[in-house]
């Protein structure tokens, strides 16, 4: 046969394949979902938007509806634009729409340790049930004394050094995790563990950016050979993992010996209650293994530490640029509190607008403004489409939470439209619907953050006016608002 006739009867072969194929997946030949028109092969890779994606999202929502299709090298991705249908998929389709994307870093760094990565399933749902036991709306009632201490220790440097406000409020809510999870009291420890997971952080986050390596856009990148030029990540991501799977252990360890030693601490944390209840001869079945309690007390600062520092940062930052909100929140306190003590978590019922400036917070800026990705289990068909298997799942949670529908002038920061005579009004919608993710997935550790961002609004507004920097001529400076455009913004 001429090879010419044999290139196109390869051709023939291979395109009846992959139509049987593509039967196979989507058998009523449902369309996709509209979107924009990308390029063949490289999809709309040129088109994802780099800075403040979710304002270019929510453009195309506005075009396209509110389930935006998009393709980035074969990558299916999936915008959802309204909270409806957000609520739709993940509650009512929970089982379908439930997975987490299969990472590329997956191929180093193990990460099936972490149940916020794992897959919807048994596995998930038991990690995730030994966590909620720690961290449910009435366990961080515990933990109460530990935020406490910490806004004091808080209110002290920001007292001796208050331009590093940004490293204080970051120290103060890591030791607050820290202390939770593993019990140790002492600063200095507490320091050590920070920084160590800070590390560990930064360097996860920058290593699933898109863009910052080549790697996450050609996976395939991670056969090459270490020796090979420009192959040196590989080597990167392999200390990554040796640092994460330290992380996992040694405060672990560290709160076993020293219970071993007799040495306890003054609080209830999850390490010492996780490790008396392996060692006792009736352990109760919730938490299986001695591996589950590490992992679940190691994940803790891993998803509990960027987020609420982002929340406070935007609470400083949203009180110094309305002053007016501010004052009405500190004439609160001074009608409530008085000025002979500092505020406490047990006086929230009474301190509505304290509490009306932490919601505002969570709605005005969104802490992770497209949500944390889900990935669809099977090749499915919703609402006349078909969404195929592996599609990355986006819910644009700042667009739900900025629609002038909803919340009147929403870029404005308002936390009285909460309030109707003092009181919450039943008829605005409470931020919480979204700022902390969705269905069966949402985040387990919401409470114990509403609880330390209200402690320490609340601390702050007691005890400190909160004003912008000034320039050098002495005038204040004008705020600009820049939030980043990573997961955490
Ligand atoms: C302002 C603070 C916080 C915000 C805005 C936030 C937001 C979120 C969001 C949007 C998700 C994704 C949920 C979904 O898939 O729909 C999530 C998941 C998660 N969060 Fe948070 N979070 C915060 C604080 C915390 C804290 C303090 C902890 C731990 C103590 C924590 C632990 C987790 C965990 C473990 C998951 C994974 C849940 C799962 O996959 O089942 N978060 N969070």
């Amino acid at each position: 046969m001429h090879p010419a006739a044999l290139v196109a009867c390869g051709g023939l072969v291979w395109a009846a394949k992959s139509i049987a194929e593509q039967r196979k997946r989507n058998p009523r030949g449902l369309p996709l979902p509209p979107g924009p028109r990308g390029l063949p092969v490289l999809g709309n890779l040129f088109q994802l938007p780099q800075a403040e994606q979710w304002k270019v999202y929510q453009e195309w929502s506005k075009q396209y509806g509110d389930m935006v299709y998009l393709e980035a090298m074969g990558q299916p991705i999936l915008i959802l634009g309204t909270l409806d249908r957000t609520e739709d998929l993940m509650e009512k389709h929970a089982t379908m729409y439930s997975d987490r994307p299969t990472l590329p870093v997956g191929q180093f760094i193990d990460l099936s340790n972490s149940f916020a990565m794992m897959n919807y399933g048994p596995e998930w749902r038991h990690d995730r049930r030994v966590f909620h036991q720690y961290l449910n709306h009435n366990a961080v009632v515990q933990y109460h004394p530990i935020m406490e201490q910490e806004a004091v220790n808080l209110l002290r440097r920001l007292t001796e050094n208050p331009e590093n406000f940004r490293d204080h409020v970051r120290f103060t809510l890591g030791s607050i995790i820290m202390r939770v999870s593993y019990g140790f009291d002492d600063v200095e420890t507490n320091k050590r563990l920070v920084t160590d997971a800070e590390a560990l952080v930064s360097s996860f986050t920058e290593a699933i950016v898109p863009g910052r390596y080549l790697f996450n856009s050609f996976p395939s990148l991670g056969l090459l050979p270490d020796w090979f030029p420009g192959a040196d990540f590989k080597q990167r991501f392999r200390d990554l993992d040796k640092m994460n799977r330290h992380m996992l252990s040694s405060p672990f360890e560290a709160t076993q010996n020293n219970l071993k030693e007799g040495v306890r601490s003054a609080y209830p944390n999850m390490a010492t209650d996780l490790i008396d209840k392996l060692q006792d001869d009736n352990t109760p079945s919730w938490i299986g293994s001695e591996t589950v309690a590490r992992n679940v007390c190691g994940l803790a600062y891993l998803t509990g530490a960027d987020t609420t520092v982002s929340s406070a940062w935007a609470l400083v930052f949203a009180l110094a640029a309305n002053p007016e909100a501010q004052k009405a929140a500190q004439e609160e306190i001074d009608r409530v509190v008085g000025n002979d003590r500092l505020p406490q978590l047990s006086d929230r019922e009474h301190l509505p607008y304290v509490a009306a400036v932490v919601k505002e917070t969570s709605r005005w800026h969104s802490v992770v403004p497209l949500g944390l990705s889900r990935a669809s289990a099977e090749d499915s068909e919703y609402n006349g489409y078909s969404i195929p298997k592996g599609t990355y799942i986006m819910m644009n949670t700042w667009a739900f939470m900025h629609d002038p529908e909803v919340f009147e002038n929403p870029m404005e920061f308002r936390p009285e439209r909460y309030l109707k005579d003092g009181e919450f009004n039943p008829n605005v919608l409470d931020p919480e619907v979204a700022a902390f993710g969705y269905g069966r997935r949402i985040c387990p550790g919401r409470h114990l953050s509403n609880d330390a961002i209200f402690l320490l609004a609340a601390s702050l507004l007691a005890v400190f006016d909160i004003t912008p920097p000034k320039d050098e001529s002495g005038k204040p400076v004008k705020l600009e608002f820049r939030p980043s455009s990573d997961v955490v913004s």
